[in-house]
């Protein structure tokens, strides 16, 4: 066939969708655990949020977003991530105090594609308003990073730093600018025009970033509101149980984030995607969109790059395949009985041979497959290593011990 996913996209089917699919069912269990409700926002916005939200001199808004004019000459954007709408959509139904929302979707940005780093991909993620403490942030981050721990993901770890807020920035900023204009000749043109506008722009340049290991750091600025909040912060994830290293050079790449920043680091994958997630804190980002003062909290995580760390495996989504040996409507009903009993069973409905039926399952991947004779409902449950005949009505039971 002549079409193709466009560049930078995927078609997600079996075997590697199950993971997927797994990834999503335990995301959705465990956002409910820590207590968030599910908030879906559109997948495209007002070009004009992005632009506020992010921050109009973030790469991913000058550089990577999908904007365009609809046919009522809206200028849209395709969610380049979901903050700045989970943000908006809070201040929009205007409910009060504490707000808890978990979210998952694509996103849309307009990368050079590599693994791990796609126009379109597909983020997890926890967004917590209305909590200014820094017991929010500690269980913010250790959501995250049990989440990625349950998963499977062994290889982890989790980054923290303090940006500091309105208050610090000024000075920091003096420093920053100080340093970087020092260090004018080694910048791109693009770093360059950034020392103005945004230095904290220039660590997080992919270009110039690795070359300003010895630039001021954030921490060395906090006003002390920042610095007890941090202190907090690392209080509470000590007391949680996580593990956490400081990295006064992770400045993040969107605008709006005071005081917490951190990153999921996956350490088995190169450095260009080895950010499996990050979040921070954003209490400037409900006034900077015209709401009223509201803190908040979160992260993304990528499910992408979550796979790549999970060495993208090749799944079944089935329990068992079930071949019919008298014929697809005896089948059917006994399939029905199975999938009362919760078990994952799939079937031919079209009346092929026996032969045909355990090619399918094979081709299936279908761990088990359920040989059904009628003959009194014995099935015949066969593996690789076993076979057994169990009464339908036992079936499950069977899979339960086995
Ligand atoms: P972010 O760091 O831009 O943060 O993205 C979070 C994660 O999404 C990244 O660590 C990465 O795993 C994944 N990701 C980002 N871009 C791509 C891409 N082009 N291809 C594949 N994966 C990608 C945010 O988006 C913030 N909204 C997180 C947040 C929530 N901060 C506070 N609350």
């Amino acid at each position: 066939m002549s079409f193709q996913p466009p560049k930078g996209t995927d078609d997600l089917i079996m075997p590697r969708s199950q993971a997927w699919r797994d990834a999503l069912g335990l995301w959705e269990e465990w956002s409910a655990r820590y207590g968030y409700s599910l908030i879906q926002t559109p997948t495209f916005e007002a070009t004009d949020l992005f632009e506020r939200g992010v921050g109009d001199t973030s790469e991913v808004v000058t550089k990577q977003m999908y904007t365009f004019e609809d046919n009522g000459g809206r200028s849209v954007t395709l969610r380049p991530e979901g903050t700045a709408g989970v943000v908006r959509a809070y201040l929009d139904s205007g409910m009060q105090g504490a707000f808890k929302g978990a979210y998952s979707g694509p996103f849309f940005r307009y990368e050079r594609p590599q693994a791990g780093r796609r126009r379109q991909f597909y983020q997890v993620g926890i967004e917590y308003l209305g909590v200014p403490g820094p017991l929010a942030d500690a269980e913010v981050i250790e959501c995250g990073k049990s989440y990625l721990t349950e998963l499977g993901i062994t290889e982890l770890e989790v980054r923290i730093n303090s940006v500091g807020d309105g208050c610090c920035r000024p000075a920091y900023y003096k420093a920053l600018r100080g340093f970087l204009n020092q260090r004018k000749a080694d910048l791109t043109s693009d770093s360059v025009r950034l020392i103005e506008v945004n230095p904290l722009r220039v660590l997080d340049s992919k270009a110039d970033g690795p070359k300003l290991d010895d630039a001021p750091k954030t921490t060395d600025y906090l006003c002390d509101n920042c610095e007890v909040h941090y202190s907090g912060v690392k209080q509470a994830l000590g007391d949680l149980d996580v593990a956490y290293s400081e990295d006064p050079k992770l400045v993040r790449g969107l605008d709006y984030y005071t005081q917490t920043a951190f990153e999921y680091v996956g350490t088995g994958l190169d450095t260009a995607q080895n950010a499996l997630g990050g979040g921070g804190r954003y209490d400037g980002l409900a006034e900077v969109l015209g709401g009223r003062s509201t803190p908040g909290v979160g992260f993304a995580l990528g499910l992408d790059r979550i796979m790549l760390a999970l060495g993208d495996p090749e799944k079944t989504h089935l329990d068992a395949y079930l071949v019919s040996e008298v014929g697809p409507e005896q089948g059917l009903q006994a399939a029905n009985q199975l999938r009362k009993d919760g078990l994952r069973i799939d079937l031919d409905l079209e009346g092929r041979s026996v032969k045909a039926q355990f090619r399918t399952a094979r081709r299936l991947g279908a761990p088990v497959v359920l040989v059904f004779r009628g003959d009194g409902y014995l099935v015949d449950v066969q593996t690789d290593e076993e076979r057994a005949e169990v009464p339908l009505q036992e079936v499950s039971v069977w899979f339960s011990k086995s």
